[in-house]
């Protein structure tokens, strides 16, 4: 269910629809580890899924954490698919193998507006995770996909990109 926000006005009454902010750096709450889900996933958590996948797509971003939008769930969403129609929900991920060669390259974030980094991480890495149907997954990750893993996974984690040096 979509939450929405009115509010009278002079002349009428103006609705948004509910958007949750995105936490930005140097908050705190971004520096805390997240907290394993609580399976099954209930009505909360799918409410929660759908509004990263909304402040995802909103703000222009490939992936976002949860707690980037103030939630302690240990949940990211991605999409990297030049259409934006492909929204990869991952829940309780843990990185179970990383590829010893590393690249080096520049990564922004919603929560650090207007500051790249510079980070050096695995050129694949070998994920874990719940989808939102419950099912238990596994997949390499390559590229792209693999940076915005890790990227996501340091969120959840409590670590920032611009952390690095
Ligand atoms: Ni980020």
């Amino acid at each position: 269910m979509d939450l929405w926000i009115c509010w009278p006005t002079n002349s009428n009454v103006i609705c948004n629809k509910f958007m949750p902010d995105i936490v930005k750096y140097p908050d705190k709450f971004l520096y805390k580890p997240t907290e394993e889900v609580w399976l099954p996933l209930n009505e909360d958590h799918r409410t929660l899924i759908k509004d990263m996948i909304e402040a995802m797509y909103t703000n222009n971003g490939i992936g976002l954490a949860a707690n980037q939008i103030g939630s302690f769930e240990k949940i990211f969403v991605m999409d990297v698919s030049n259409e934006k129609n492909n929204p990869q929900v991952f829940i309780n991920p843990t990185i179970k193998k990383e590829a010893k060669e590393k690249l080096t390259d520049e990564e922004g974030c919603l929560s650090c507006p207007g500051k790249l980094a510079n980070v050096i991480r695995p050129i694949y890495v070998g994920l874990e995770w719940i989808c939102q149907h419950g099912k238990a997954q596994y997949k390499t990750f390559y590229h792209l996909p693999a940076r915005v893993v890790q990227h996501e996974m340091d969120h959840l984690n409590g670590k920032l990109c611009i952390d690095y040096v």
